[in-house]
């Protein structure tokens, strides 16, 4: 049946992405969509390599995922204040609670302790809060809640520092297209004679509403590939930006020191060497200014189509977005993460998660 529907659908519909996209950085640096037909095309030839199956302690929640007790204050530029309009939409006036906070911080030379898991009242916060789909619901309801139990972890991914971590956002069931990564363009090892890491981002796989309880089969790919991060969080599209954050806060404590970072979906295909090259040949040393490169998007602005899977209502965001790189796949120096991660903080979650990053 699998086989059936893979040639009824594969022909017409590219699966993942309606909107293509096709990077065209410097020196032919392509990222394009793969669609699923290609990767079955690998998928039904691969073979699990000989390493051996380490059975993993699931139940274990690892240290790392204990709310941070203080965390670096910082400095907002009015650049970025003026940038966000003082609105009454619900994110906009978060926002503006932040920068306020932020200003009583540095001139009574406080620290700034993040609140722990706060669920929003909605209802309370946003007038037609009712007429929101519910994903947009789940996303305010959770806005404050940053802090997940990692589940699986690799705290010696990046020993030693790798010049290119290539991060893929994937979900627990997506097992084959992780399996084409590993097989094509997310190879760990050299690349141009540098050193190339990969890890995968999940979220739960628990059951329990959470979609079917993969957690015995994610152990197993886990031990074969030893790439998998997980968190214990409902893994869906705005839940991507606490993904991206526990992602930065990892890399902050384990992987300060790779040199670039990649950051993508898993159903796009990368041309790594070519990738490599081109960082290569930026020849950036400690102290050159850090990179953000990619499809650059440019005074984009909210849909406010509620049939559109990007729909943002006006009662929750005003204002144009920020320029940012298409979430598809872009690159980052890994000078980045440290600032990314403290900034983080201070911006309250966006729904969707490349507009947050920009
Ligand atoms: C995990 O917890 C369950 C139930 O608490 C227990 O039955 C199981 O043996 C534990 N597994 C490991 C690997 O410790
Ligand atoms: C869980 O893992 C951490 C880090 O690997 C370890 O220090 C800790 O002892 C483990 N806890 C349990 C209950 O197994
Ligand atoms: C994000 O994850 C949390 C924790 O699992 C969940 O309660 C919440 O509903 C999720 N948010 C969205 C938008 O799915
Ligand atoms: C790289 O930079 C160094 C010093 O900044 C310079 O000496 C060298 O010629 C550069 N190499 C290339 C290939 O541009």
């Amino acid at each position: 049946r699998r086989e059936r529907e893979r040639e009824i659908s594969c022909p017409r519909t590219p699966p993942i992405h309606k909107e293509m996209m096709r990077l065209n950085v410097q020196n032919g640096v392509v990222f394009g969509v793969l669609g699923i037909c290609l990767i079955n095309v690998f998928v039904n030839i691969f073979r699990i390599p000989q390493r051996g199956y380490r059975p993993r302690n699931l139940n274990n929640t690892s240290e790392t995922t204990q709310p941070v007790a203080r965390v670096e204050l910082i400095q907002i530029s009015h650049q970025f204040k003026n940038f966000v309009p003082v609105k009454s939409a619900f994110w906009n006036k978060r926002q503006h609670q932040m920068f306020q906070l932020v200003d009583l911080l540095l001139e009574t030379s406080g620290v700034y302790i993040p609140p722990r898991c706060q669920l929003t009242d909605g209802h309370g916060s946003i007038d037609n809060f009712n007429t929101y789909p519910q994903p947009l619901k789940d996303f305010v309801r959770y806005i404050g809640c940053r802090h997940f139990p990692q589940l699986i972890d690799h705290p010696r991914k990046c020993q030693p520092e790798p010049f290119l971590l290539l991060v893929v956002k994937s979900v627990v069931g997506s097992f084959e297209r992780r399996q084409a990564i590993r097989e094509t363009w997310g190879k760990e090892g050299k690349v141009e004679g540098l050193e190339v890491r990969l890890v995968f981002l999940l979220g739960s796989s628990r059951g329990e509403g959470y979609g079917p309880n993969l957690k015995a089969l994610l152990g197993f790919e886990d031990g074969l590939y030893g790439d998998l991060l997980q968190w214990d969080f409902r893994d869906t599209l705005f839940n991507l930006t606490l993904k991206d954050t526990l992602f930065l806060r990892w890399a902050d404590t384990h992987c300060p020191g790779a040199r670039y970072i990649f950051k993508g979906d898993d159903d796009i295909f990368l041309n790594t060497p070519a990738l490599v090259s081109h960082l290569r040949s930026l020849n950036q040393t400690e102290t050159s200014s850090p990179i953000y490169l990619g499809q650059s998007i440019l005074n984009a602005s909210p849909l406010r189509d509620l049939k559109s899977k990007y729909f943002i209502p006006s009662t929750l965001y005003e204002g144009a977005y920020p320029g940012y790189m298409g979430g598809g796949g872009f690159v980052y120096s890994g000078s980045l993460i440290k600032p990314l991660y403290a900034v983080s903080h201070y911006i309250p979650f966006f729904p969707i998660d490349d507009v947050f990053t920009g």
